[in-house]
């Protein structure tokens, strides 16, 4: 049976496979660490979780517009735009249940077969496969460890011409936790309007970011909104991953076009779910702040632990909650050593190169579990590379 070219490029993201392995290993009695998934370990808020089960117990469990409600595009428009200092109309808003569908379809709506689209690599997978299943031409840009993980401008540059239609970026970044500084976004703003491109600016990450940093966006540069699509949602920062709710900020005319994918694909996000994300943006904020700051903390204890570790170097990222540290030492690929530390040390990590070529020599190691596992998993770690370089 052959199945549609469009989709003979899907693989499936390395978190699951390495998940399933996990799986086994636990299910024979071993006790693992977790540290592959991205996923905060903290539960969704309790008034956002009221707030879902009272819609629910209410009855608001029908279908909505496939936009989104109302009252949540109004709630987004408003925080968006405090953070952003940029003025939003909900109808710029389109909801969608996580994120993903609002990097998916933007892309659906915008690429035609042949049309070049710029991605970070090491990246998000979906960035590469939902380009080639629009039929687009992937073309990944490095991201260096010497640059901080923000583009390689030089290489940038290269890669850019009259068939770019899109560049996608994504700061703080998963895998490598890192911030693009405003100059390179400077830079990426310029060469879109010399050029033509869009740009969609995957937000996901914006506010989990230490160090008090802001992370700025490439929508508030002039003239960069009406070229811009801003993807972001509620999975990291208000810890609800498995509610499904995200949303994406773009032109009107793109909103509207978006919207019918939607309307002949998931239809709408669930009624209840949008009840519950009007309250994570209207309600108290301090207990996002309260995370932000137990992940800063932990990401300084895997930081300096990680490079007491013989031949293993780490960079201090500062966002998402992600590390990427250089194993180039050891000499084996990331996907080996990822093998030997889930077999021999019992803590489960992501090979560089389960996100791009580029992702190759380092591994990616979320933070998003206790310092006790964490301070644990990297003194396994510490043990079964002993000897290795
Ligand atoms: C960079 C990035 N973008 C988008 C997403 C998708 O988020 P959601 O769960 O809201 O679909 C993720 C999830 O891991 C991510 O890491």
């Amino acid at each position: 049976m052959s199945y549609a070219f469009r989709t003979s490029h899907l693989k499936p993201e390395g978190a699951y496979q390495v998940l399933a392995r996990v799986q086994e290993l636990e299910a024979s009695g071993r006790e693992i660490i977790h540290l592959e998934i991205g996923q905060p370990d903290f539960e969704t808020f309790d008034n956002i979780r009221l707030a879902g089960m009272r819609a629910i117990a209410e009855g608001q469990t029908r279908y909505t517009p496939p936009i989104g409600m109302k009252s949540l595009r109004e709630a987004i428009a408003e925080d968006a735009g405090e953070r952003h200092g940029l003025q939003f109309h909900p109808d710029q808003v389109v909801v969608s249940p996580g994120a993903k569908p609002n990097l998916f379809f933007p892309v659906l709506a915008l690429i035609e077969p042949g049309d070049e689209v710029i991605y970070p690599n090491p990246g998000f997978p979906t960035y590469e496969a939902m380009i080639r299943v629009a039929g687009g031409q992937p073309i990944p840009v490095p991201l260096k460890e010497e640059n901080n993980f923000s583009f390689d401008l030089e290489a940038f540059h290269h890669l850019i011409n009259k068939r770019t239609k899109l560049v996608i970026i994504n700061s703080p970044s998963n895998p490598t936790g890192g911030v693009m500084p405003l100059s390179d976004l400077e830079e990426i703003a310029r060469t879109s309007q010399e050029f033509n491109f869009w740009v969609m600016s995957d937000e996901i990450y914006t506010r989990l970011a230490y160090d008090q940093i802001n992370v700025p966006s490439i929508a508030s540069l002039p003239g960069m909104m009406d070229r811009t699509i801003i993807v972001d949602g509620f999975s990291k920062t208000y810890a609800m991953t498995g509610w499904r709710l995200g949303y994406g900020i773009m032109p009107e005319s793109l909103a509207q076009v978006v919207q019918l994918l939607l309307t002949h694909s998931i239809g709408c996000t669930a009624q209840f779910v949008q009840v519950a994300g009007v309250e994570a943006l209207t309600g108290p904020q301090d207990q996002v702040d309260g995370m932000v700051s137990e992940y800063q903390k932990r990401r300084d204890i895997i930081v300096n632990d990680l490079n007491a570790v013989p031949g293993i170097s780490c960079q201090r990222p500062q966002g998402a909650f992600y590390v990427f540290p250089n194993i180039k030492s050891f000499g084996i690929s990331s996907s080996e050593l990822a093998s030997l530390l889930l077999e021999k040390a019992n803590v489960a990590v992501l090979a560089g190169s389960d996100f791009g070529k580029y992702g190759e020599g380092y591994l990616r190691l979320t933070y998003s579990n206790s310092i006790e596992n964490i301070q644990k998993a990297i003194g396994q770690i510490r043990e079964a590379v002993r000897g290795l370089c």
